[in-house]
């Protein structure tokens, strides 16, 4: 009776525990539903008649992104916008470039886990846990590592190698969305007051000043 007991128990609790553990992308009605291009209007799906082969493509991720800026990194997207035939599917990509001693700014995707891979290059990653931990997990990557990011929070990646950094990263969205930590708090439209800069950073109001003309 007892080692019933107890199994009835594991049982609801294995039962209990895959509930929880267990969730899945929302599944599709259609094979696809490939957007008309935003100018033609809203986002219906095209007649499957008028759909070929071309509306499943994109064409030129063999082409480095341009590091030449503050930040020396550069992403390709290939999310919807550039490839409709992704639209509904949860699924897109990305080619990042990084040059040396550049970074990939902290930032988070709202909508999509990142799954990356260093196709060049060596990469120092990292994500932040949400409070009150800030629990911070930081990895170097060589060529063929993989590195996963969870859905939303903070990441970043720095090249510290001599040579250019090259990685592909897959998103479990059509439309991850990129919250950039800096652009959003210092570059804000219209500007966040400095009083509550101030406070919320714990900084002084030139200093604030001064980061806000740099976004
Ligand atoms: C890269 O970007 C910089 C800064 O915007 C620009 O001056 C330069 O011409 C670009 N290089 C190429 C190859 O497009």
């Amino acid at each position: 009776m007892a080692i019933n007991l107890s199994l009835l128990l594991s049982v609801l609790l294995l039962s209990l525990s895959l509930s929880v553990v267990f969730a899945a992308d929302p599944s599709t009605l259609l094979d696809f539903c490939v957007t008309a291009p935003i100018s033609q209007g809203s986002p219906v799906c095209k007649d499957p008649k008028h759909v070929d082969a071309n509306d499943f493509f994109f064409s030129g991720l063999h082409t480095a992104g341009n590091t030449t800026n503050p930040a020396g990194s550069k992403v390709t997207p290939v999310f919807a916008s550039q490839l409709p035939g992704l639209n509904t599917l949860g699924i897109s990509l990305a080619r990042i470039d990084i040059a040396p001693w550049g970074v990939n700014p902290p930032h988070s995707h709202p909508r999509a886990t990142e799954i990356l891979t260093v196709l060049e290059g060596t990469l120092e990653v990292g994500f932040i846990t949400s409070n009150p931990e800030n629990r911070h997990f930081t990895k170097v990557l060589q060529k063929g590592d993989v590195f996963v990011f969870p859905i939303g929070l903070i990441h970043y990646q720095r090249n510290i190698g001599y040579g250019n950094v090259v990685a592909i990263a897959a998103l479990s969205s059509q439309n991850p969305g990129a919250i950039t930590i800096g652009n959003a708090v210092f570059g804000a439209t219209p500007e966040i007051s400095n009083e509550v800069l101030v406070k919320a950073f714990q900084m002084d109001r030139t200093v604030i000043n001064y980061l806000q003309s740099k976004f």
